[in-house]
């Protein structure tokens, strides 16, 4: 069977909650763990069992929250919880509006946007224990050593799942219980709509609880089962700023210890942070401090870092980024950049290419071969192949208004601080001198020199900074050398150590 048919009936996604503990302007699921949203993980854990349809119920920040979720996953079907608290209001609207098109029937699974660890294999053996046991509801629980404040997991003698006290309405003997309620659970489509519309507000705290689905499906004669994880990661929301960043290490963990098993060296995984969009060749070597965003990329036999962070950046094969911070950039294959190297948008770096210590790129293109060695900025800016660019060069790109291109060719040498003043053309095989500011452009093989010629005005210190250490030092250079001046040589010196 292809996997688009062996998927649930749906999946919902619970995602009214207001998340107040997060003490944020930001709803609690939209708070990044991986560089991805909390909700973003839930979406892809969800997608990845091919339901037929998703929905996600919302109501705090609702269009910021919506919003998101489009944006993700444009099939999600969106719906609003109305003031009826609860879990288990929020599954019934969401099956309202599923059932809307044509009644669902087969498993319905029901996840938390605030789950980020929970993976798809995961689910997709909650599903399959479901479907393979003929289970009315199957539920996904937890041992922990402090089961405070999640709902309990009760059992006959026989060990069979008789149903969920929640923790504010459980007794002390309940209240012992260490296996607990995830919240993700598998139901049967029809066994769920017929027990949610006998759930009430009975209880400690006036919502309608999910949980009861399970005591109710039971009463009908329905068999209720439990998936045991072992893992409780996988089941742990984050309500916190505390528990965020416990998942975001154990998740980074996780993602680290996937690369070094596909062949990535991780020198100090504590000191390295890689999103779980980034991508990783065999035999790439990440040195301590590392952080890998966004869609960065980095091909076999590279070297990043140490003390490197790169968001949306393409490492070549075989390239060296040492200590560099870069985004939106490429890098060539056999390229190297750092340290000290800030990679700004739109750098692209040519095929054992170098841009050195102290430099700032951005827009640029730079051909293979070429070396902008040390010190400088280029902006806006396109550079051939194999072109030497020297010491301090810099693009002076900006007008205080607008922004020009520099356009130098291939097998260009340029002296040591060297200004290009944009927009400005070198040809190919061009030379300028040290200091040169190059404002008009330079015709191939050319050698462009803007100096004044150097004037030497001499005895100037001398006459103008009398008694000066600088002045001692001239006279003693200038005085002619004779065979008599022996004796006075110490002399000189001792007035030197005055001054
Ligand atoms: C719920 C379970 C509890 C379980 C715990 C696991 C119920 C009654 N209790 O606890 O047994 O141990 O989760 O974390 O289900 N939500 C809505 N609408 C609402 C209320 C909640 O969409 O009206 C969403 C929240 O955004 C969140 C999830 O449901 O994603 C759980 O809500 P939360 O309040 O954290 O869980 P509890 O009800 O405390
Ligand atoms: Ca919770």
């Amino acid at each position: 069977m292809s996997p688009e048919s062996t998927g649930p009936a749906a999946v919902i996604v619970l995602a009214a909650g207001a998340g107040t503990r997060m003490k944020s302007r930001t709803p609690k699921i939209l708070h990044e763990i991986g560089g991805r949203s909390m909700v973003g993980h839930a979406l892809l854990a969800a997608r990845s069992i091919t339901p037929l349809k998703l929905a996600l119920v919302v109501r705090h920040e609702r269009d910021r929250v919506a919003g998101h979720v489009s944006a993700l996953d444009p099939e999600a079907l969106i719906v609003d919880q109305d003031e009826v608290p609860g879990t288990g209001r929020a599954v019934e609207v969401a099956l309202k509006a599923l059932d809307a098109e044509a009644e669902l029937s087969g498993t319905v699974v029901v996840t938390y946007g605030d789950v980020p660890l929970l993976t798809g294999e995961l689910l997709a053996e909650l599903v399959t224990t479901h479907e393979a046991e003929g289970n009315a509801v199957t539920v996904l629980t937890a041992v922990l050593d402090d089961a405070t404040g999640y709902g309990r997991i009760l059992r006959a003698e026989d060990g069979t799942v008789t149903g969920i006290r929640e923790h504010k309405d459980a007794s002390e003997a309940e209240r012992s219980i260490r296996e607990v309620n995830s919240g993700i659970y598998a139901f049967d489509a029809a066994v769920l709509r017929t027990a949610l519309a006998k759930v009430t507000t009975d209880n400690a705290q006036g919502e309608m609880y999910l949980t009861d689905v399970l005591g109710l499906a039971r009463d009908a004669g329905g068999r209720v089962a439990a998936v045991v994880t072992e893992d409780r990661w996988q089941v742990e929301g984050a309500n916190d700023r505390i528990q965020l960043s416990a998942l975001g290490a154990e998740h980074n963990r996780r993602i680290i210890e996937s690369w070094m098993r596909a062949g990535v060296t991780v020198v100090d995984p504590a000191t390295t942070w890689i999103d779980s969009t980034v991508t990783l060749d065999e035999d790439v070597r990440l040195l301590p401090n590392t952080q890998l965003h966004g869609s960065t990329t980095v091909a076999r036999d590279a070297v990043v870092g140490p003390d490197t962070t790169l968001t949306d950046v393409n490492v070549g094969e075989g390239a060296k980024v040492i200590r560099t911070h870069g985004s939106g950039s490429t890098i060539g294959a056999k390229a190297s950049v750092g340290p000290f190297t800030y990679l700004r948008p739109g750098t692209v770096l040519g095929e054992t290419g170098k841009i050195g210590a102290f430099y700032e790129t951005k827009n640029v293109t730079i051909g293979r071969g070429s070396k902008l060695s040390h010190l400088g900025y280029a902006g806006d800016a396109e550079i051939g192949e194999d072109t030497n660019i020297g010491c301090g060069n810099i693009t002076a790109n900006y007008d205080g208004e607008k922004k020009h291109r520099t356009v130098i060719g291939s097998g260009v040498r340029t002296g040591s601080n060297t200004v290009f003043v944009a927009p400005v053309t070198v040809g190919d095989g061009a030379y300028s001198g040290s200091g040169a500011v190059i404002r008009k452009d330079v015709p191939a093989g050319a050698l462009a020199l803007s100096l004044a010629a150097q004037r030497n005005a001499e005895g100037w210190v001398i006459a103008n900074r009398p008694g000066t250490a600088s002045a001692t030092l001239a006279e003693a250079a200038l005085e002619p050398t004779s065979v008599s001046t022996s004796s006075q040589s110490p002399a000189t010196t001792e007035e030197g150590k005055q001054a």
